[in-house]
């Protein structure tokens, strides 16, 4: 069994898109184990995007990100991470599969509605962030 942490993106609250997102996780069969909105810190997206610091995009995604409330989701289940991350579909929502969450929704590589761990490492490091 395995753990993966997803944030639902201030684009995916206003569009009123969470139940629709949630939906497509526990229909995999993915269980809900921890779930809360919270408004991010600027401090709190430093460290969950550090390996974007550096980026040309790095400025806008915190604001983006800060603007508004996310909703911060523990998933567990088999292969969880990458269940997840195929139930998200692809960073750049014009090369997401249709099906996938951004290949239905999105339409912008910042806005792209959902994120999700890319390891058990970076697992820990984003709970110790959302939920610690
Ligand atoms: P996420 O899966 O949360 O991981 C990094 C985020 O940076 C990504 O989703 C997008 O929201 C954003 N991002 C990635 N690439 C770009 C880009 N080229 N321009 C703007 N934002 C990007």
């Amino acid at each position: 069994m395995e753990k993966s942490l997803v944030l639902i993106k201030p684009d995916g609250i206003k569009r009123k898109l969470v139940g629709e997102i949630i939906k497509r996780y526990e229909y995999r069969g993915l269980m809900i184990e921890n779930i809360k909105m919270i408004k991010p810190t600027t401090n709190m997206l430093k460290q969950h995007y550090i390996e974007h610091i550096d980026k040309p995009f790095f400025a806008e995604l915190v604001d983006y990100m800060s603007s508004d409330f996310v909703v911060a989701i523990v998933l567990s289940g088999e292969h969880a991470i990458e269940l997840v991350r195929k139930i998200n579909g692809s960073t750049n929502y014009m090369q997401a599969e249709l099906g996938s969450i951004r290949g239905d929704f999105a339409n912008s590589i910042t806005r792209n509605l959902v994120h999700g761990c890319d390891s058990p490492e970076s697992f820990k490091r984003e709970y110790d962030i959302w939920f610690g």
